[in-house]
């Protein structure tokens, strides 16, 4: 078990920056995300996490002690790779037991720890059974068995589903999290995949270009972008965004799109300039017969119980969430209703949210 703390943490090789000075706290018990698309530094940070790659500069604190300059050996973290490689002459109770048997543990407890670990895991029936014949799911049991059985500090996964086909992959994630909350064990999860960091995680560091973009519960994270990326990148269909040349300044409570006149959560800064956007989930856009925000309707996509509405503004192309019932007629012109309290303003210059009466908590602290 183990709080990780991470600050500062900064990544180079050679000219390239791949990681620009994180800071998080991983909690102890947490299962926590890495997001952000590829390339981004997720790989990096995982790796200097668990010791297999040293920091140019910045800490990592784990459970109080700093183990920034410490090698992997020194740090009792799994480290869980994508490719779940086993060893395939051996059977599954000779693999998972391998790591506590080269360690030199005796015998009986040998036998006991992988008892407890097959029993977790619920793979008892196959412990005499080759690797080879395997299904992809019990060799993904067998895995996770092998890393789980030393009882480490922390188990470090880099996108270990990422192979797997849809179904299954959804059935692994579901397992995976429940195997968490039986064993509560610290765990640093790699993803480029939103939904799935939204499913499984407590918290989510989401990272854009080697910087931390948000840190922080992925429901304040979805409800709250702290900026345009995140609200861009979290979310499907993403954030809209309704772009305008405006001025908003601090204890406003609402700002004007053309003809209109938009209220929002009171925003409690002022913007550093006039590029502005409006941004708005979805969800939060009705579409009524008045309105004094006007579009046209491009296009509807069904999907059961809602469908998506593609509508073509004055500030760009949105797209609400309606109730599958409600008839939309393609061509049409229109109003639309944006519910207040949901909304966030952003400076285009920078990318950044500004701070408001409903976002303020989550954007600090
Ligand atoms: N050993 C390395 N040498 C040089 N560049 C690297 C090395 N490892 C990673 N990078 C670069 O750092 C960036 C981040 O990589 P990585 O952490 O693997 O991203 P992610 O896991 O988010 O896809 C990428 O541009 C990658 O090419
Ligand atoms: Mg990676």
């Amino acid at each position: 078990m183990a709080e990780i703390v991470i600050r500062n943490l900064r990544k180079e090789f050679g000219a390239f920056t791949a990681v620009q000075g994180s800071t998080f706290t991983i909690a102890d018990g947490e299962f926590f995300m890495l997001l952000g698309p590829s390339g981004c530094g997720k790989t990096t940070t995982l790796r200097m996490i668990a010791g297999l790659e040293l920091p140019t500069s910045g800490e990592i604190l784990i459970d109080g002690e700093n183990v920034s300059q410490k090698p992997a050996s020194q740090r009792d973290i799994a480290f869980v790779f994508q490719m779940f490689a086993l060893y395939p002459h051996m059977n599954v109770r000779k693999n998972i037991s391998y790591p506590l048997v080269s360690q030199g543990l005796p015998a009986a407890q040998v036998k006991a720890k992988v008892a407890e670990v097959a029993r977790i895991l619920g793979i008892e029936s196959i412990l005499d059974k080759p690797v080879g014949g395997l299904s992809g799911g019990d060799r993904q049991r067998v895995a996770l068995g092998r890393a789980i059985v030393r009882s480490p500090k922390a188990f470090m996964m880099d996108e270990p589903l990422g192979a797997l086909d849809a179904e299954f992959r959804e059935h692994m994630s579901e397992e995976l999290r429940a195997l968490h909350d039986r064993m509560k064990a610290t765990t640093v999860y790699v993803t480029h995949d939103q939904l799935e960091a939204m499913q499984m995680g407590d918290k989510i560091v989401v990272m854009n270009h080697g910087v931390v973009e948000q840190f922080g519960r992925p429901q304040d994270i979805y409800d709250h972008p702290a900026t345009m990326f995140v609200a861009d990148f979290i979310g499907s269909p993403a954030m809209n965004f309704l772009r305008f040349e405006g001025v908003a300044g601090q204890g406003d409570t609402a700002v004007t799109l053309g003809d209109a006149t938009i209220t929002l959560p009171q925003l409690q800064e002022s913007a550093p300039g006039k590029a502005l956007a409006l941004g708005v989930r979805p969800e939060h856009v009705q579409l009524t017969d008045a309105g004094q925000l006007r579009g046209r309707t491009l296009a509807t996509e069904y999907l059961g119980t809602t469908q998506i509405v593609t509508i073509d503004t004055a500030h760009g192309t949105l797209k609400a969430r309606a109730p599958a019932s409600q008839i939309v007629k393609t061509g049409e012109t229109v109003g639309l209703n944006l519910t207040a309290q949901a909304l966030s303003l952003f400076d285009t210059a920078s990318g950044r949210a500004l701070r408001t009466a409903a976002n303020a908590k989550v954007l600090h602290g």
